[in-house]
């Protein structure tokens, strides 16, 4: 087997390279190091890549690279490289969103076309597809109305990955990923900045009034999932992979206290622009098809974010 896996330098991606060479795949990671978080958090995901005989990196931004001399010889392509954040996709910002969630996904599949050896087209969606119409627990047929412009290319590259499925026969799966945290988690992510304002004894920040729940997934449930998706997910299908451990921010914040055993100093703001109110993921779909059955409860994944922050402490 041989994967080639974009954005292989952030959160996500490092870690599903990382299982892929333990089953003794050949890892082709790419990645452009955007600078939505420092470069030196995305070497230290890579670290342990980099020394590994079967990973070889190419620094490249898919949308201004051969794309298809990277598949070559592919048997799997795991697409996690995207503009991330929700909060951020407003103004002047969307062209950065657009350029690495809609164009370059776009000449990813063009290079896929016709590509004999690809068994499978993995492509890492998003909760923040549905917005708040859709009844909860949300499942995959529900009506999509995002309420981010980041939901937005987010979702228009999932129906780009079902047309060339459908046109060209690229076998692409969307899995509709739900607030994931862990270690190396993004530190723009709620999670992240909870714990380090707790160390650094700093003010958090808390978007609303602390209601809005989210079904959060555990990384080693969400690599679990991709290495499924990759070998037996049905192409042109679309599955949800959540934790099963929907909590609302209050929640989160009463267990960080508790693990780090700090008092947290929480300062209101107001509720952020493109903030879905609440997310549950149906995962019935997942777990007929790819046996996807989540394994980490919310406070074991926490403590193990909250180890892997302590040593910068
Ligand atoms: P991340 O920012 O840590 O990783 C993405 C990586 O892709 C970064 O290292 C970035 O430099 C790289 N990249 C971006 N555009 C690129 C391009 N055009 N060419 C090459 N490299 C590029 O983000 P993450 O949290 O690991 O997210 C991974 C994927 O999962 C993304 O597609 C994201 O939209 C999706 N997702 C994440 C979450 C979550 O909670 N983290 C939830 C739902 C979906
Ligand atoms: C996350 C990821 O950041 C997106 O990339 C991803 O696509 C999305 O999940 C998804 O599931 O599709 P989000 O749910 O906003 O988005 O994740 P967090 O940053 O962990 O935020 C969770 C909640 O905490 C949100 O309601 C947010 O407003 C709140 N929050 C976040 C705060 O109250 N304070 C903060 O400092 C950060």
């Amino acid at each position: 087997m041989k994967a080639l896996v974009t954005g292989a330098a952030g959160f996500v991606g490092s870690h599903v390279s990382e299982a892929l060479l333990a089953q003794g795949a050949d890892v082709v990671g790419v990645d452009c190091f955007t600078d939505y978080y420092s470069r030196d958090l995305k070497e230290r995901n890579l670290a342990g890549l980099r020394t590994h005989p079967k990973f070889t990196f190419h620094e490249a931004a898919l949308q201004h690279t051969d794309a298809g001399a990277l598949m070559d010889g592919v048997s799997q392509v795991y697409h996690l490289a995207a503009q991330a954040g929700v909060r951020k996709s407003w103004g002047a910002d969307f062209r950065t969103y657009i350029d690495h969630n809609i164009d370059a996904t776009q000449r990813l599949l063009e290079a896929a076309k016709g590509k004999p050896d690809l068994h499978r087209f993995v492509y890492a969606s998003s909760s923040s597809v549905y917005g708040d119409v859709a009844p909860i627990p949300m499942r995959e047929d529900a009506y999509l109305q995002p309420l981010s412009p980041y939901g937005v290319t987010k979702l228009a590259a999932e129906h780009l990955c079902h047309l060339y499925f459908a046109n060209y026969g690229v076998p692409t799966v969307s899995l509709r990923f739900f607030t994931v945290y862990g270690p190396r988690q993004r530190p723009d992510m709620a999670f992240n900045r909870f714990i380090r304002a707790a160390f650094g004894q700093a003010p958090i920040t808390l978007y609303g009034d602390g209601e809005q729940t989210r079904d959060f997934t555990f990384i080693a449930d969400i690599v679990a999932a991709n290495l499924a998706a990759g070998d037996r997910g049905r192409p042109g299908a679309v599955y949800n992979i959540g934790g099963g451990s929907r909590v609302s921010v209050t929640e989160v914040l009463a267990l960080v206290a508790e693990l780090t055993g700090r008092t947290l100093d929480i300062r209101r703001e107001e509720t952020q622009k493109g903030d879905m109110r609440d997310t549950f993921a149906d995962t019935s779909r997942a777990r007929a098809d790819l046996g996807f059955r989540p394994g980490w409860t919310l406070r074991d994944g926490l403590e193990a974010e909250v180890e892997w922050l302590r040593k910068d402490v």
